[in-house]
């Protein structure tokens, strides 16, 4: 069975709470490889992408909360980042309703998989590097 992408060390922000969700949206993007892999079915996909989205949600709420208390210059630039991906997730949603087939979970589990990772290594690294930049700097 191919697992999901592993929790690595350089992927930590510096923030415990934004980790920590990253964290579990890792877990959750790699068990949706699980299920391509075990042959799950449309419903049993769209259930676990609809637990996928309610993660991303409350984690972009989170981390904009996050971004705005610390006045993080980037901010809008995240947030459309943010944006984006939600359009994206709506789509795929459609999708899986109208034409559901192992390609398209597999192109969706790619494209997140991709995403959180660049994610986590930039534009997510920047309010981490923000918030602990006097330390940094001394
Ligand atoms: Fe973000
Ligand atoms: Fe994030």
């Amino acid at each position: 069975m191919t697992s999901g992408p592993a929790w690595k060390e350089s992927m930590r922000v510096d923030v415990t709470s934004v980790d920590t969700q990253h964290e579990q949206l890792l877990e959750a993007i790699g068990r949706l490889r699980q299920l391509l892999d075990e042959g799950a079915d449309q419903e049993t996909c769209i259930e676990h992408f609809d637990r996928i989205n309610k993660l991303v949600r409350e984690h972009f709420a989170h981390e904009e909360r996050v971004m705005r208390n610390i006045g993080l210059p980037g901010f809008q630039r995240h947030k459309e980042i943010h944006d984006k991906l939600l359009e994206d997730l709506n789509a795929y949603r459609t999708r899986f309703i109208d034409h559901f087939d192992p390609e398209g979970v597999q192109a969706v589990y790619g494209y997140l998989a991709f995403w959180l990772f660049r994610h986590m290594t930039t534009d997510a690294a920047e309010i981490g590097r923000h918030i602990h930049r006097d330390q940094d700097a001394g």
